[in-house]
């Protein structure tokens, strides 16, 4: 009985705590939980129980369910009918007869037991095959859950919009989409049977107590408090620590990942030791840490196991002294003694499923909270298939910050017609490449308009708005994967020979050539493995490749010498006649030939008009073409900073 208490308490501990926000851990195990929260308010739907909700959005229709639960039940019932049967059989023997199997026509004492030993060999069969079969369901649900999760937590990351993206810490989506994930295929992997398994227990043996020996089972009820209040204590006592644990873990995670990222500066500023001090710093925090949780915790543990087989052995003598008094028969002495084996197998894991239940609400409410989060740039449902886009480009007064009380454009009104070279130059800073990311609808405008072919971005397609463009950007991403995989991804369905043109247009094709695998050379991560001018020749090659009928090129060239430039450039004249060109750039030299060059200073257009009619102005423009060319000074690599 007290068992049967303990248990509802477990299980009402369990249903309650599952309520609570905060994620609390328990047990050695939620070492591993170290994802923070995901930053943003946590959202009204959340209030439905994680579960249910993922019950409901997950497609965990009856008809995957039921098999595997069915399956945990009736192994559960399995499982305790054995001792059952046994106790019958004692029951049997020292009774003379079975009057129920009487009554259904087994009467000699012989067929009796012989056939309460065959049940009882059954249920035992039945109970291993069919945990067996309910461990392979579970698995096939928990995987395709883990599975489905993942789809969806990535195809919404891949919607999600710059600001939300730059806000998280590095890593903290990873670990919600790979960790989290996991976390909820552990749970149902095996987490969810042992809690039905537990609960029927504590509910069965219960009520078997109750009807062998109520009074046993009342005295059983004395210690229940004490059991109660050791568990939500332990609950207390260890949840902040092991939440600590996962804050040191993270920030250890953070600091080695920024190391690994930044060896080549750590190196060159010859600060191996000084990152190694702050490792081990970090990591003597981890250790520490650690050491405390897993020492409160495995003492929490063993305490509360030493309680539950005190208990255990309290009731068994109780139990014997009831069998020496008469007030209980032998055969209901062995079926407690059964159950309590039973019991005690049942609950050894109680504080680890506990935990695992625990943390897996905290990932699902994590995920949940990653689905949650709305996609901040709508797209617009105008339609504009790329054959029908002419290239018009408007910015109307347009004003953005990134983040309030720093304005960054502070009213830009740019224009180019259809098939133009439009111009950009101005100091680093003066947020050139915020237009170019505005254009493209990473950001949304604060105030004024941008139209494309006279139609506000907001409007159109995102998904069409962003065909129509390709964009050189200035920090240009190449993928891990072979020169080839990087080009093409400029347009997937292009053919070999394709790819080699455009790499041709972007002078990139020579040197590819001499690559020790030519187009199938693997670039390394982020293109480790190639200098910054042949980076930024492939990054052109795949732009050139995607022909769009928009063309940015955000300091494109910026890392090539004059003569490669050059010959780009010529490849660029070929290749903007017929479509609208952007130039953005510090050297005056790219840009000279542009229909119009706009000057921007502090957010916003100082200047504007072609070469000759910039010059006469005799302004901004004036004064740094005469510093690049050495007019003033004899520096002719000068730029604008
Ligand atoms: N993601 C961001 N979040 C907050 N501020 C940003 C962000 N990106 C840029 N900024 C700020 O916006 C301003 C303009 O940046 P932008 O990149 O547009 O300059 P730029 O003209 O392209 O400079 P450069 O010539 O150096 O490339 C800068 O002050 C920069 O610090
Ligand atoms: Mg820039």
């Amino acid at each position: 009985m007290i068992f049967v208490l303990f248990a509802l308490a477990g299980v009402y501990t369990i249903a309650k705590s599952s309520k609570d926000k905060a994620p609390q851990s328990l047990g050695p195990s939620s070492a591993q939980d170290n994802t923070p929260v995901l930053n943003g308010p946590l959202l009204p739907s959340l209030r439905v129980h994680p579960i249910a909700r993922l019950y409901k959005e997950l497609n965990l229709t009856p008809r995957r369910m039921t098999p595997a639960v069915i399956a945990s039940i009736v192994s559960t019932l399995c499982n305790l009918l054995s001792p059952l049967s046994i106790g019958l059989i004692l029951h049997t023997v020292v009774a003379g007869r079975n009057s129920i199997l009487s009554r259904l026509g087994i009467v000699t004492l012989r067929s009796q037991i012989l056939t309460l030993g065959a049940v009882a060999l059954a249920a035992q069969a039945a109970d291993l095959l069919l945990e067996y079969y309910q461990r392979k369901k579970w698995r096939e649900i928990s995987r395709s859950l883990e599975h489905d999760l993942r789809l969806k937590t990535v195809a919404h990351v891949q919607r999600l919009d710059l600001a939300y993206i730059e806000n998280q810490r590095s890593g903290q989506l990873k670990s919600v989409i790979a960790g989290d994930t996991t976390q909820v295929n552990r749970f149902f992997e095996s987490g969810v049977d042992e809690i039905m398994r537990m609960t029927m227990t504590f509910v069965i043996v219960g009520a078997v107590f109750f009807a062998l020996a109520p009074s046993l089972a009342l005295l059983a009820l004395l210690p229940q408090p004490l059991l109660l209040w050791g568990f939500r204590h332990i609950q207390r006592r260890i949840g902040p620590r092991y939440q600590e644990l996962g804050e040191k873990t993270d920030e250890f995670g953070h600091l080695l990942t920024n190391n690994l990222a930044g060896l080549t500066t750590v190196k060159s500023f010859t600060a191996e030791d000084y990152e190694v001090e702050r490792m081990a710093n970090a990591s003597e925090a981890v250790r520490r840490v650690n050491v405390e949780a897993v020492d409160t915790s495995a003492f929490y543990s063993y305490l509360m196991r030493m309680m539950l087989l005190g208990t255990s052995i309290v009731i068994l003598t109780l139990t014997s002294l009831f069998v020496v008094v008469e007030a209980l028969s032998f055969a209901a002495f062995i079926v407690i003694t059964y159950f309590t084996m039973t019991f005690i197998q049942t609950t050894r894991r109680l504080d680890e499923s506990y935990d695992l239940y625990k943390r897996t609400i905290a990932s699902i409410e994590r995920i949940f909270q990653l689905l949650d989060t709305e996609i901040a740039i709508p797209t617009g449902r105008r339609r504009l298939p790329l054959k029908h886009v002419r290239g018009d480009i408007t910015f109307d007064h347009v004003i953005f910050e990134y983040n309030p009380s720093v304005k960054v454009l502070t009213g830009i009104s740019l224009h180019a017609n259809s098939q133009e070279t439009l111009a950009i130059v101005g100091v680093t800073g003066s947020g050139k490449t915020t237009l170019v990311k505005l254009l493209l609808r990473f950001y949304d405008v604060n105030a004024g308009a941008i139209r494309l072919d006279g139609v506000n971005i907001r409007e159109l397609s995102i998904q069409d708005l962003r065909n129509a463009i390709g964009l050189v950007s200035q920090d240009a991403y190449l993928f891990h994967g072979t020169v080839y995989d990087n080009i093409v991804y400029g347009r997937r369905t292009a053919s070999f020979d394709e790819v080699v043109m455009a790499a041709r247009l972007a002078e990139a094709h020579d040197f590819i050539e001499q690559l020790p695998e030519g187009y199938r050379t693997v670039v390394g991560e982020r293109g480790e493995k190639l200098s910054g001018g042949q980076r930024q020749r492939l990054s052109i090659a795949r732009a050139v490749l995607k022909a769009p009928p928009i063309l940015i090129l955000d300091e494109a060239t910026s890392a090539l010498d004059y003569e490669t430039e050059a010959a780009i450039q010529r490849s660029f004249q070929r290749l903007s006649a017929h479509r609208t060109t952007i130039i953005i750039s510090h050297r005056l030299s790219t840009v000279r030939h542009a229909d119009r060059i706009y000057v921007m200073d502090a957010g916003k257009v100082h200047e504007q008009g072609n070469h000759t009619e910039l010059l006469d102005q005799d302004g901004i423009y004036a004064n740094l073409w005469r510093m690049q060319t050495g007019d003033v000074f004899s520096d002719k690599d000068a730029v604008i900073e």
